[in-house]
C-alpha cells in the first residue's frame, strides 16, 4: 500500500492528510493560512506536511493543491488573486524542507482530479469542473489527463468574463465569473438585497443581528432553507451566472460530465437547481445540442487533500 500526503492550501486554511490509493484519508491536520504573509504560508505548508510525514514514515510523496496560478513546470507559484503570493518557488522549498518529492498543482485542478478519480466523474473520460468557494476555480480533464495548458494556467475558469465592464476582480480584469458566482458574490448579493428589501430579508437580518454588513455565507444558506426571499434570490443569482458559464464550457469542451464543487455546493439544491435550470435553458437552441449531465461534486471538503495525494502518487 503506498501512502502519500495531500495538502490543500486555501485563503483561510492549510489542510493536510495522509491518503491511500483508494482515496481514503487515514489521518489529517490543519492550520490557519497566514494569507497576507507568503513566507508564513510556505512555512505552514511545510509544518503540516512534515507533521504527517513524521507520523507516517511510509508516506512517499507530497502533493500540494494551492489557490494559485502554478507555472508549467509545476514548481513555482506565479500569482494568486486572493493571496499575497507572487513568484514563489514553492515545490523545491517543500521538497528540501520535508525531504519528500513534491508535486505542486492548482487547487481546483486538484479537486477536479479527485472527482475524476474517486467522485461523481469516476466513470467519465472527460470532465469540466468549477469550484465555488471564496473564489472560483476550474479543472479540466480531457481523455483521462488533467489539462494544464501551455503555461500551466489552463482552466482559470473563475476569470472568464460574465459581465462586460462589470465588478473589478482580484486578477485585474472586470466582470469575471468569480465576481458573480463565488461565495463572496453570494454574500455581496445578499447584503445588497437585504439593504434594498429588508422586508423580504427578515430571516437573514434576524440571523445577522439586524446588520446587512454582518451577513455571512452560512447565514444565507440557513435563511434560504427557511424560505427567506433575499437569501434564495442570492443563490438564484450565482446559480444563473454559473449556469451560463457551464453552458459555454459544454460548448467549448463537450465533456461527458460537468461538475460543480467547492464549499458553496454544501448548500445543495439551493445552488444546483438555478444552476441546472439556466444551464439547460442556455443549451436549448433547436433541441439539437446533446446536453451533458451537470452534477454536484461528491468528494466534499477532502477533495483537495485526496486529489493532491493522488497526483503525488503519480509523480
Ligand atoms: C484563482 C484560481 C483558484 C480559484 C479557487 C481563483 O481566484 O485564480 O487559481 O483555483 O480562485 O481557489
Ligand atoms: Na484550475
Ligand atoms: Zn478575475
Amino acid at each position: 500500500m503506498t501512502l502519500t500526503i495531500g495538502v490543500d492550501v486555501g485563503g483561510t486554511k492549510v489542510a493536510g492528510g495522509v491518503v491511500d490509493e483508494h482515496g481514503t484519508v487515514l489521518a489529517s491536520n490543519r492550520r490557519d493560512t497566514p494569507a497576507e504573509d507568503p513566507a508564513g504560508t510556505r512555512d505552514t505548508i511545510v509544518e503540516v506536511a512534515a507533521e504527517l510525514a513524521r507520523e507516517f514514515p511510509a508516506a512517499t510523496a507530497i502533493g500540494i493543491g494551492a489557490a494559485a496560478w502554478i507555472d508549467a513546470a509545476g514548481s513555482t507559484v506565479l500569482f494568486a488573486p486572493n493571496l499575497a503570493w507572487r513568484d514563489e518557488p514553492l515545490r523545491d522549498y517543500v521538497t528540501k524542507a520535508v525531504g519528500l518529492p513534491t508535486v505542486l498543482e492548482n487547487d481546483a485542478n486538484v479537486a477536479a482530479w479527485a472527482e475524476f478519480r474517486y467522485g461523481v466523474a469516476r466513470a467519465a473520460d472527460s470532465m469540466v469542473m468549477i469550484t465555488v468557494g471564496t473564489g472560483i476555480g476550474g479543472g479540466i480533464v480531457l481523455n483521462g489527463k488533467l489539462w494544464r495548458g501551455a503555461n500551466g494556467i489552463a482552466a482559470e475558469l473563475g476569470h472568464i468574463q460574465s459581465v462586460p465592464d462589470g465588478h473589478p476582480c482580484g486578477c485585474g480584469r472586470l466582470g469575471c465569473l468569480e465576481q458573480y458566482a463565488s461565495g463572496n458574490a453570494l454574500v455581496r448579493f445578499a447584503r445588497a438585497g437585504a439593504r434594498q428589501e429588508p422586508e423580504r430579508a427578515a430571516k437573514l437580518l434576524e440571523l445577522a443581528g439586524g446588520d446587512p454588513l454582518a451577513i455571512s455565507g452560512r447565514q444565507i444558506t440557513e435563511a434560504a432553507r427557511a424560505g427567506d426571499g433575499v437569501a434564495r434570490d442570492a443563490f438564484a443569482q450565482i446559480g444563473y451566472w454559473l449556469g451560463v458559464a457551464m453552458a459555454d464550457l459544454a460548448q467549448s469542451f463537450d465533456p461527458e460530465i460537468l461538475v460543480v464543487g467547492g464549499g458553496v455546493v454544501d448548500a445543495g439544491e439551493l445552488l444546483m437547481v438555478p444552476t441546472r435550470t439556466t444551464y439547460r435553458d442556455q443549451l436549448k437552441q433547436r433541441g439539437r445540442f446533446p446536453v451533458a449531465d451537470l452534477s454536484a461534486a461528491e468528494t466534499g471538503n477532502t477533495a483537495g487533500v485526496v486529489g493532491a495525494a493522488d497526483l503525488a502518487r503519480r509523480g
